[in-house]
């Protein structure tokens, strides 16, 4: 059974870091990768980053995962709110799916108040700032873990 966990970000997530950084904060994807990699360590998983602004390429490693991960956290950005085909294709991944935005879609425009996502999500993360990819993470070795 695979122990690594795909963390997939969508459109603008590469410029975590730089962009509205008011909202998003300063760190940047590769301090997220490094902070979920070690709490991944811990439970005796590991994690791979993934970054794309194409919607096709999101989906194209979500097919991937379905022969390579146990689990996907996965912040798909503005696709959030637009895309069903992302929606089907982790509708196709059979492990858990932590659904993981950096800042409380909630409290801002409408527009980021509908999920397509969570309709697949076994949890959604929104407003903890980049910790949020860790506790996800955390949360995927926990369900993981307990089906063995
Ligand atoms: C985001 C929220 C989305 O509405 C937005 O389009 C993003 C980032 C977040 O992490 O808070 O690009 O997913």
């Amino acid at each position: 059974m695979s122990k690594l966990i795909y963390i997939l970000n969508g459109p603008n997530l590469n410029l975590l870091g730089q962009r509205q950084p008011e909202i998003y904060g300063y760190d940047t994807l590769a301090d997220v990768e490094r902070n979920c990699a070690a709490v991944a360590a811990e439970k005796g998983f590991e994690v791979k980053l993934f970054q794309s602004n194409h919607e096709g390429v999101v989906i194209d490693t979500i097919h991937e995962a379905r022969q390579t991960a146990c689990g996907i956290v996965i912040n798909p950005g503005a696709f959030t709110h637009t895309s069903v085909a992302i929606l089907d294709a982790l509708n196709a991944f059979e492990g858990p799916v932590i659904e993981c935005h950096i800042s409380n879609v909630h409290k801002r425009e409408a527009f980021r108040h509908h999920s397509y996502i969570s309709l697949r999500a076994d949890g959604v993360m929104a407003g903890f700032g980049v910790e949020g990819y860790e506790l996800a993470v955390r949360r995927i070795c926990s369900i993981v873990s307990a089906k063995k």
